[in-house]
């Protein structure tokens, strides 16, 4: 049986059974669902969202979501490396940021190993976004899940393949591809390849969505057909007798920036099927069909949006998933790699392999495993010897970012940066912006008024 199968992202409906019958035929909530299975729905927008943004799942299992004793607040544990009180206070400071490759963690799984570098508004008020870079070395416990009732996860693995067990069934995500697991589904990461590392986008407010295409047409960019979804799998764990016995579960979540804990005595990945509009996908950037200038100048960068997150401005985004892969260029008389630019958005770079066309790689550059952060109108462009090398170049049709592939988390929010971010992680490059730019050259040549 395939772990995941593939369904138009946010198109219809999606569905899947483990057992067949187990979901019911024509009703969501009879009075008896299947082979006494309880049903519970689950809602990723207000019940009452208009139709084009509504997304809300039904799930059939053996025992509902409420039945654990209290969750405690927990001090340890996820995150202990990071002071409570820093964990998400944010200095938000106009420097372009550089970091080296942040440090691989053997002895953290992948919530704990999870660190919150960048964000910006608050999870309360559903509002904002946090960014993180995780490293794991060992797969969660089997006894164990997390969930964050703080925002969606977009998840972008750089190195280490991710096998996410979750509510609604398995992803095996591995670096080149991503996924996105909703607000609220309860999930266990195990790494069959051994030590992970990777970046991690949680959206605060609303969904990931796929950009318009506009005059573009109706496909390229990520086609909606290339998403996939999990199939229905469960277990059928429910007979510890109590929940601190040795077959209990802890269930973590992420609320508000912190961590509570329960246990209980029945496993929480006991869904039998599912179906709706609310679930987690993956995506393979290796699909995404790449558009570009076939004549001159290049297009913004939105030209590479993978995913989009909407504020309520139309074509304003809380937060975008861009990427830059492999691509012809041949534009002609045209300066190829991205001007010197200031943006009103903030862009949040990573590297996922190989080296960036604009910037160096190699120690000190930007490195996969390593991240970059220009802030609402911090100037930047391609440091002084890309620009150089472009501007003398022959333009001959040629292959740029073959075997790499950066990234960039866009947001139109300004973003702060956590203390583990700016001092903890010990990854900053303080030289990064008299090294990238402090050596451009002046061209200008005022024009000689008496020249015939
Ligand atoms: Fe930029």
């Amino acid at each position: 049986m395939p772990a995941v199968t593939t369904y138009p992202l946010r198109a219809d409906l999606s569905r899947s059974e483990a057992v067949p019958g187990a979901l019911p035929v024509s009703q969501n909530s009879p009075q008896k669902p299947p082979y006494g299975l309880y049903a519970e729905k689950l809602s990723g927008t207000a019940f009452t969202a208009p139709r084009h943004e509504n997304q809300q799942s039904w799930l059939y299992r053996i025992l509902p979501s409420c039945a654990h004793p209290p969750f405690n607040s927990i001090t340890d544990g996820p995150y202990k490396s990071d002071k409570p009180s820093d964990r998400a206070r944010l200095e938000y400071i106009p420097n372009q940021l550089r970091w080296d490759p942040f440090d691989h963690n053997d002895q953290s799984d992948f919530v704990s190993g999870m660190h919150l570098v960048a964000g910006a508004g608050n999870p309360t008020l559903k509002q904002g976004i946090g960014i993180y870079i995780y490293a794991a070395g060992k797969s969660m416990d089997d006894y164990s899940a997390f969930y964050s009732a703080d925002g969606d996860l977009l998840i972008v693995p750089q190195e280490g393949a991710l096998d996410i067990r979750t509510e609604l069934g398995w992803l095996l995500v591995r670096p080149m591809e991503i996924c996105v697991i909703p607000r609220g589904i309860k999930y266990q990461v195990h790494l069959p390849s051994g030590s992970a590392r990777g970046y991690a986008l949680e959206l605060y407010q609303g969904h990931f969505t796929l950009p318009e295409l506009g005059p573009i047409g109706s496909n390229c960019l990520a086609n909606a057909r290339d998403f996939q979804a999990p199939v229905a799998s469960f277990s059928e764990d429910y007979g510890a007798t109590a929940s601190e016995g040795p077959n209990a579960y802890t269930i973590t979540v992420k609320f508000n920036n912190s961590l509570f804990q329960t246990k209980q005595p029945h496993t929480p990945f006991d869904v039998v099927a599912w179906h709706g509009n609310y679930y987690p996908y993956k995506y393979d950037l290796g699909r995404f069909n790449t558009i570009g200038s076939i004549s001159y100048d290049h297009p913004d960068p939105s030209i590479f949006t993978v995913l989009s997150a909407l504020s309520d401005h139309p074509g304003t985004a809380i937060a975008d998933f861009v990427i830059f892969p492999p691509r012809w260029l041949v534009a002609e008389n045209t300066f190829r790699p991205p001007w010197y630019h200031r943006n009103t958005m903030s862009e949040f770079m990573g590297l996922i392999a190989g080296d960036y066309d604009a910037k160096k790689g190699g120690q000190g550059g930007f490195m996969p495993g390593g991240a970059s952060l220009h802030n609402v109108m911090s100037g930047h462009g391609p440091d002084a010897s890309s620009y150089e090398g472009a501007r003398n170049a022959e333009l001959k049709p040629a292959l740029v970012g073959k075997g790499s592939c950066a990234f960039m988390f866009e947001s139109c929010l300004m973003v702060g940066v956590t203390e583990w971010g700016r001092n903890t992680c010990r990854k900053v490059q303080e030289g990064y912006s008299d090294e990238s730019w402090g050596g451009v050259k002046v061209h200008w040549k005022r024009p000689d008024p008496f020249a015939s």
